[in-house]
């Protein structure tokens, strides 16, 4: 069975495309992971990154291949659908075939994602449980993947919630800043809301993993002071009105993504994963030492 994790945040801008599309990419290339990347995000951020649009989405869509195809058609139809019908299995494949990583697939996002609400106008009239929809459809493909990562949009709507449901656990990129302190709180506040109000959609609560600093600069003052700001809160007993253990350390993980603008733009204007990207040796290391904590993590 897959383990299921959605990047979450409801600040823009914070990194959910970009750790969830390395933290994917590191899984299948580092780790020999069977990976699927869902793009669950309407800006389709993730996949414009792993695709050339020009060259490959419109043919994607033409095929019916995308997020929106699969649930329109799961909403639609009462017959089982197979997810796997709908998944690219040829990624951040460019002219030559160099970049191409076999065990890393992609349910592509489209930009008719900004509909979904009457996709789940449907649900609901069949049969009501619209933050089930992503789940019910991922169960036809567990079995072929040991890691799912879903990039998920910046605002706490409905993709928000299908992800969450669906998921065994969700990861926080935050930028260390002041500005990040009062989303924390309202962001885990509100899944946590929302996960006690719908027990009965699934056996097992959604884990918090913890938080991931990205956008980190080392040598700037208020970040450092922003961190041991966030140790300390995350040591606090409030945690426990959220459903998370008070424990530092555990909630917020060791490896920090740092501010590299120019390795990640040439990464996504070229399509090309970190690896095949120039000047990005510790960018790699970063997201191979996340994946090996977050392996530990989930052990
Ligand atoms: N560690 C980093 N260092 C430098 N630039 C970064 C880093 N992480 C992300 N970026 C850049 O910052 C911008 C925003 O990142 P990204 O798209 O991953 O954020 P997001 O949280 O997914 O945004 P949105 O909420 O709009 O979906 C992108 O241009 C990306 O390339
Ligand atoms: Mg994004």
């Amino acid at each position: 069975m897959a383990y299921v994790i959605s990047i979450v945040n409801f600040k823009g801008g914070v990194g959910k495309t970009t750790i969830a599309v390395n933290l994917a990419t590191t899984l299948a290339k580092d780790f020999d992971k069977r990976v699927l990347l869902i793009d669950f995000d309407a800006q389709m951020n993730a996949t414009t990154h792993i695709l050339s649009i020009a060259d490959r989405y419109d043919e994607l869509f033409k095929q019916g291949k995308t997020i929106h195809q699969a649930m329109e058609r799961k909403a639609n139809n009462r017959e089982a659908i197979n997810l796997d019908d709908y998944i690219l299995k040829e990624t951040f494949k460019n002219n030559n075939d160099l970049t191409l990583i076999p065990n890393l697939h992609l349910l592509a996002g489209a930009t008719e994602m900004v509909e979904f609400e009457s996709i789940l106008n449907t649900v609901k009239k069949e049969n009501g449980k619209t933050y089930l929809l992503l789940s019910d459809l991922l169960t036809s493909v567990h079995g072929n993947y040991d890691f799912v990562i879903i990039d998920t949009s910046p605002y706490l709507g409905h993709e928000v919630r299908n992800s969450i449901m669906a998921s065994n656990g969700y990861i926080v990129p935050l930028i260390p800043e002041p500005f990040s302190k009062n989303g924390l709180n309202v962001l885990l506040k509100r899944i946590h809301k929302f996960t006690m109000n719908h027990p009965t959609y699934k056996n097992t609560y959604t884990k918090f993993l913890g938080v991931v600093f990205s956008h980190f600069r080392r040598n700037v003052q208020d970040e450092n002071s922003f961190i041991h700001w966030c140790r300390d809160w995350f040591n606090g007993e409030h945690l426990l009105l959220y459903g998370i253990r008070p424990g530092g350390e555990k909630n917020i993980f060791n490896t920090m993504i740092s501010h590299r603008p120019r390795v990640y733009r040439k990464s996504v204007s070229q399509n090309l994963p970190l690896f095949k990207t120039k000047d990005s040796s510790i960018a790699i290391n970063e997201f191979h030492d996340l994946a090996e904590e977050l392996l530990e993590k989930i052990k």
